[in-house]
């Protein structure tokens, strides 16, 4: 290239040539100005320390992932005014320095895919979102959250936690949603919160749950369990609270009364991949008034016994709303006889072939069906063309035209008996002229009443008083009315 960056040429104006450019190399970050601030990325530069020449001040987010820091870099005490700090992918493991709680904007820490083993500093009340995630963070501390009254969202999922201290959020008071997926629990951890709202606890080896396993959680819509070794939900199994539940690829294979029946306000079933053959009755939902979405693929449904189950919970599954979208799920496994037959189908097969209920008879309803609306609509049009050859084309602006309107007029009126007691039926309201003009256009058929001066009062227009010339009789009136016939 033939000339130099412009920032080079304005550096050698600067200077002055009092030391040279290259002393003072451009940080290799790339920057995007803010509203007010900065937003510098340095991430993936296989960096050890901090870049200098940084705007230490005007950085608002700093993202430093992917790099080889084994600490904090010490520079960073500088960045007073960070509100979003990313040192995720990099091999962090000591204690959080004490500069951290000195930064009362910072709402988004990310120290996810680090090395660290265990947790116990609470930081700055300001933080909102803490990702601890891909640590090898195996003890938390009671008091590692404690104080940090904004944070909304923790993840410590990809960890080796096994257990939790009871009073680990009690502290964190507005936490709202925690993932502590793919951890090491052997069974729900024993937490209370009154605000956490989403536990995802999927991929976690875990092999029973508890009845009372998240009463201590108050505020709880949605639990995810995916992904682990559940044989069972226990009887009873409660929650207040609870919407969405997401039991998928898991290895339950029944269901009883009392599985969901402490589960007020479910709303929405996950039971996607699990080891269910034996179609469960519509009373296992009896608790469940708000039901509205269940998955079911994934497990092989056997018909076998060919009970009334299979029928009533298909229609419950099926009929408007339809609770299970995919319909594919509520197919028939074994026996083989029926294998790919719907629930239903199975059923009224078994028990009630002769029952005119089955594909075959209903395609050909419907096909009769079709038929019969494409032939009705042929004839019908047929017909209107018929009419429509008759009479020429009505051409506007001329008198021909308009006494050629007068008499279709007069024809349609002639086609409605007058039945001055009663109110025209649908199918004559049908045959009435539609009018295409305001009210004021229109002879005026009730009764004149006299007013004072030239203006008249229409009763059908209420007390709208709308001055109007007397003048004329009825029949120039009765010319602006114009009728849209078609
Ligand atoms: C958070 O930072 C503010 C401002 O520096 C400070 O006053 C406060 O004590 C800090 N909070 C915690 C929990 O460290
Ligand atoms: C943290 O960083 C990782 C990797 O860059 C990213 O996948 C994750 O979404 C980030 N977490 C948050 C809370 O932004
Ligand atoms: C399918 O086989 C079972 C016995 O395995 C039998 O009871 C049932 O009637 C058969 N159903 C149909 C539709 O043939």
């Amino acid at each position: 290239m033939g000339f130099a960056k412009p920032s080079r040429w304005l550096c050698l104006v600067l200077v002055l040539g009092s030391y040279s450019c290259e002393d003072a190399p451009e940080p290799p970050c790339r920057q995007v100005e803010l509203d007010g601030g900065l937003d510098v990325d340095c991430s993936d530069l296989g960096l050890t320390e901090m870049p200098v020449g940084l705007d230490y001040d005007q950085v608002e987010v700093l993202d430093v992932s992917n790099n080889n820091f084994v600490d904090f870099p010490p520079e960073l005490q500088y960045f007073t005014r960070l509100e979003k700090l990313t040192l995720s992918g990099n091999h962090l493991s000591g204690a959080i320095p004490s500069f951290l709680s000195k930064w009362d904007k910072l709402h988004t820490l990310n120290l996810s895919d680090n090395n660290y083993m265990s947790w116990a500093t609470p930081l700055n009340a300001s933080l909102r979102k803490l990702d601890l995630s891909k640590n090898k963070i195996n003890t938390i501390d009671e008091a590692a959250f404690s104080g940090m009254s904004s944070l909304h969202f923790l993840d410590l999922s990809e960890n080796r936690i096994s257990n939790l201290p009871a009073g680990a959020f009690s502290e964190a008071s507005s936490l709202d949603n925690l993932v502590l997926s793919r951890n090491e629990f052997s069974a729900v951890p024993d937490i209370s919160s009154s605000s956490l709202r989403s536990l995802d606890l999927s991929s976690c080896q875990l092999l029973t749950v508890s009845p009372r396993a998240v009463a201590g959680l108050t505020a709880l819509l949605a639990l995810d369990l995916s992904m682990n070794q559940l044989e069972f939900l226990p009887d009873h199994f409660s929650s207040g609270t609870l919407q969405q539940l997401d039991l998928s690829y898991n290895a339950v294979s029944d269901l009883t009364d009392h599985t969901f029946s402490s589960l007020p306000h479910l709303a929405v079933l996950d039971l996607r991949g699990n080891d269910f053959r034996d179609v469960f009755p519509t009373s296992v939902f009896a608790s469940n008034p708000f039901l509205r979405e269940l998955r079911l693929k994934g497990n092989r449904w056997s018909c076998d016994g060919f009970n009334l189950n299979l029928f009533i919970t298909y229609e419950y599954l099926t009929r408007e709303p339809p609770k299970v979208a995919d319909q594919r799920s509520l197919v028939c496994y074994s026996p083989f006889n029926v294998s790919q037959l719907s629930w239903q189908e199975a059923y009224i097969q078994t028990w009630h072939p002769s029952e005119g209920y089955d594909t075959f008879s209903m395609v050909a309803l419907m096909i009769g069906v079709i038929i019969g609306v494409v032939l009705t609509s042929a004839v019908c049009r047929g017909l209107m063309a018929l009419n429509r050859s008759e009479d020429p084309p009505a051409s506007s602006n001329n008198v021909a035209g308009e006494t050629r309107l007068s008499e279709r007029v007069e024809s349609v009126v002639l086609r409605i008996p007058l039945r001055e007691d009663l109110p025209p039926t649908y199918d004559e309201a049908l045959l009435m002229p539609r009018l295409n003009a305001s009210f004021h256009s229109l002879p005026d058929f009730v009764d004149e009443e006299p007013l004072a001066g030239r203006f008249r009062r229409s009763r059908s227009i209420g007390d709208l008083v709308e001055p109007r010339p007397r003048g004329g009789d009825r029949r120039s009136v009765r010319r602006t009315v114009q009728i849209s016939i078609e």
